[in-house]
């Protein structure tokens, strides 16, 4: 059977480059009308400006101040403690996480993170949030194209201190994602996030206008220090994300982010991606 989907090792070669994605985000975007919000729907998110919430995206890298509605983070809350998560996203290690409970008390050994995979497929909530109105057309109107769902993850931070190696590996140090020549990604705390419990941080404005070295290293920014990223981006840019449970934030991955590692309190979050093009096995991580 003829697989039909653009080759994915040859757009995070070449994606690195600015010049070359929006000339790619040009060419292959669907020709189609982006979504819009019709007169008979509404948003789970309320009454949302779809043409300044991606403005913003466009020039501060993300756009914060979406909010759940209380019934839907109870749903998902509901759903996280009766579904069972994995480990380090290692299928051979399941787990069942009892509510928000201070999980690090009864953690087994060297948990970082635990993510619900592929199970999260199972959240009838979460599958009328990745066909909401709302944030289709905030994802279609910021692609310039009909939105492609990529994937969904519901995961847990846990504050356990890693080695760098660990921290990359969970997405704790500032990185880029190359997931494609345009694409955007949906958060939403689930528990209160405060500093102390792995706020999501990301450096203004980085989408665009790299230095030249960390276009052409692509996802292997990751190696470098945090502080050599900050060093030269400015420190003023460096944004933490904060918010109750139910606060979310929409933002280009290409920006420099990272979820910064809980120091005590763990953070339930939801994250949902949009992109132009379906390259099928992206996040195989996320049992997607
Ligand atoms: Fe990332």
């Amino acid at each position: 059977m003829s697989d039909s989907r653009p080759p994915t090792v040859l757009m995070r070669k070449f994606a690195r480059f600015e010049i070359v994605r929006d000339w790619a985000a040009m060419l292959l975007k669907s020709p189609t009308k982006p979504r819009e919000i019709g007169r008979e729907e509404s948003s789970i998110l309320g009454n949302l400006d779809v043409n300044s919430i991606a403005a913003t995206i466009e020039t501060d890298s993300c756009y914060q101040g979406l909010q759940l509605p209380e019934d839907v983070v109870q749903e998902l809350l509901e759903f996280a403690s009766s579904t069972v998560c994995y480990i380090n996203r290692d299928l051979k290690r399941p787990w069942r996480c009892k509510g928000t409970e201070q999980v690090g008390a009864n953690l087994p050994k060297n948990s970082r993170l635990c993510s619900y995979m592929s199970n999260s497929k199972l959240s009838s909530t979460l599958k009328k949030l990745e066909k909401d109105p709302g944030i289709l057309a905030i994802a279609a109107k910021f692609l310039g194209a009909q939105a492609v769902h990529m994937g969904s993850e519901i995961s847990w931070s846990f504050p356990v201190a890693g080695t760098h190696v660990q921290q990359r590996e969970a997405a704790q140090v500032f990185h880029y994602d190359l997931d494609d020549y345009r694409f955007i990604k949906f958060f939403f705390y689930l528990t209160d996030v405060d500093i102390s419990s792995g706020p999501h941080a990301y450096i203004r404005g980085t989408h665009k206008d790299k230095k030249l070295l960390h276009q052409l290293i692509g996802t292997r920014c990751a190696n470098i220090d945090d502080e050599k990223i900050v060093e030269c981006y400015g420190a003023q840019n460096v944004v933490n994300v904060c918010g109750k449970a139910g606060f979310g934030f929409v933002e280009n991955p290409l920006c420099f982010h990272k979820g910064t590692q809980p120091t005590e309190k763990p953070r339930l979050m939801l994250q949902i991606e949009y992109a132009i093009n379906d390259y099928g096995n992206i996040h195989e991580a996320w049992g997607s």
